[in-house]
């Protein structure tokens, strides 16, 4: 297994060339959008349609009437939208579908739509999400970091490497980079959390309690997968 990671948001950018079809992908958004999708999973959470723009989603919602609207800007909830990106929103949606669109996290999984398999990620479920992979078994795995904006996002980085260090294979520099993240900071997931650029701006905001949330590691037994543009929980 070749265990090679998508660091920044440019770097996921490149993927759109890239032929994915024999690659499986794990995208990470710990801080907020992929722990908000594994959250609402453990709920009840029937699917969630990562689209680009609030210009996709509106148009996903005219043919999915029933579906709810989430996402956020500037971490805050979109306008007319139904919910923002908060973990504990997505405790509430048992038996929805959400058309979300993030700043960066559901551009992650809008990039391996191609891919053998995705999976959408967080701490929070990252052992099953491990088992999961080594599962499949497969010659490519690719870590993708959503990031935040245009840069890297500390917590992203060092999720994947929680992952890498859970699979055995030979790592690219991208993927020995998240592991020596992982390495600092594996005894406190909480303090890397808080420490991070999203992390900072999130207490800022008043939402320490969601970093909490999502610093919590491998609290559920669950995994999601992307098929045809729709996470869902895998059987
Ligand atoms: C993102 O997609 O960049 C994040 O989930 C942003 C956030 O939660 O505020």
């Amino acid at each position: 297994m070749f265990i090679d990671a998508a660091l920044t948001p440019p770097d996921i950018d490149e993927l759109r060339s890239r032929d994915l079809s024999g690659t499986v992908c794990v995208a990470f958004d710990v801080l907020r959008a992929t722990s908000c999708m594994i959250t609402g999973f453990a709920h009840g959470m029937d699917g969630a349609i990562p689209v680009s723009t609030i210009k996709e989603a509106l148009a996903e919602k005219a043919t999915r009437p029933d579906a709810m609207l989430g996402g956020e800007r500037y971490g805050e909830r979109i306008e007319g939208f139904d919910i923002g990106n908060s973990p504990f929103e997505y405790r509430a949606l048992a038996g929805r579908t959400v058309i979300t669109t993030t700043t960066n996290g559901t551009l992650a999984l809008k990039a391996c739509v191609n891919a053998a398999h995705t999976f959408a990620a967080a701490l929070l479920n990252l052992d099953a999400t491990a088992e999961a992979v080594r599962r499949l078994q497969p010659d490519r795995v690719l870590l993708l970091c959503a990031g935040t904006f245009r840069k890297a996002a500390l917590e992203d980085i060092f999720a994947a490497g929680a992952l890498a260090a859970k699979l055995e294979g030979k790592y690219s520099d991208e993927a020995y980079t998240t592991l020596s993240v992982w390495n600092q900071y594996q005894h406190d997931a909480l303090h890397l959390l808080q420490i991070s650029q999203n992390g900072r701006v999130l207490t800022q905001n008043g939402r320490a309690e969601e970093i909490v949330w999502c610093a919590q590691t491998s609290i559920y037994d669950l995994v999601a997968s992307m098929k045809n543009g729709v996470v869902t929980l895998s059987a």
